[in-house]
């Protein structure tokens, strides 16, 4: 069967891009990525993709005149790729509007805490500032709102009384690293499906879900 086609977004570090990458390296993963593209060409990211001959294209963001023509210029190269699913991974730039309509439901983005708490920008060190005892990670369907989109899955991790924000967003690096891979298995799967009712946010369901359900709690 063919493989579903991904593109990875990317700003910098690219650890949950290599955590993609290597599992779509399996041969009978279902997808495989097509592209990588990141708006900053010093992103470690890049040679990760480039070192596993994986096509990669950086589009400085500083080089259009508004957000639009940015996302416009990377959506016309993810679409050259072929590309079906967007996945965001540390992308750190905000879309204009016409970026999530345009990929409606075909965007995924991975951030770290358990939406829909501590959204945007430091979301371990929001973490500790409330003092919550469990925090992690969430993949979510992109839409307009940033980090608002619906919920595809998540995974706890427990905030130890000394953490520190470095501390505490390594251990829910861990579990970004094995979230990713097992929603984009998933979505390759067909088994995420959107459920939209009138007056309510939507949802995602995913089948057979149980199975992963150890995935949860990542202490
Ligand atoms: C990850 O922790 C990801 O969840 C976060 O940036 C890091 C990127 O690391 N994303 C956000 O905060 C988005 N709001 P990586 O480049 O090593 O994958």
């Amino acid at each position: 069967m063919a493989k579903l086609k991904a593109g990875v977004l990317i700003s910098g570090r690219g650890s949950n891009l290599l955590a993609l990458l290597q599992a779509c390296d399996a041969p009978d993963f279902p997808a495989e990525i097509a592209l990588v593209v990141s708006n900053r060409a010093e992103a470690g990211g890049l040679a990760q993709a480039e070192r596993l001959g994986v096509p990669t294209r950086v589009i400085a963001h500083g080089d259009f005149a508004d957000r639009e023509d940015f996302d416009r210029a990377v959506s016309a190269a993810l679409e050259a790729a072929g590309v079906e699913l967007v996945c965001l991974a540390g992308f750190m730039r905000i879309f204009s509007p016409w970026f999530p309509a345009y990929w409606a439901n075909r965007i995924l983005n991975i951030h770290p805490s358990l939406l829909p708490a501590f959204r945007g920008l430091h979301a371990p060190q929001q973490a500790i500032d409330a003092g919550v005892r469990v925090s992690g990670a969430t993949v979510h369907l992109v839409t307009e709102t940033l980090d608002g989109g619906p919920v595809v899955a998540q995974a706890a991790v427990p905030v130890h009384q000394d953490d520190t924000a470095d501390m505490l967003a390594a251990r829910i690096l861990l579990a970004e690293h094995e979230l990713y891979p097992l929603v984009l298995r998933w979505f390759a799967e067909g088994r995420v499906h959107l459920l939209r009712a009138p007056g309510k946010p939507d949802r995602v369901r995913i089948d057979g879900v149980a199975a992963d359900a150890a995935l949860l709690w990542r202490p």
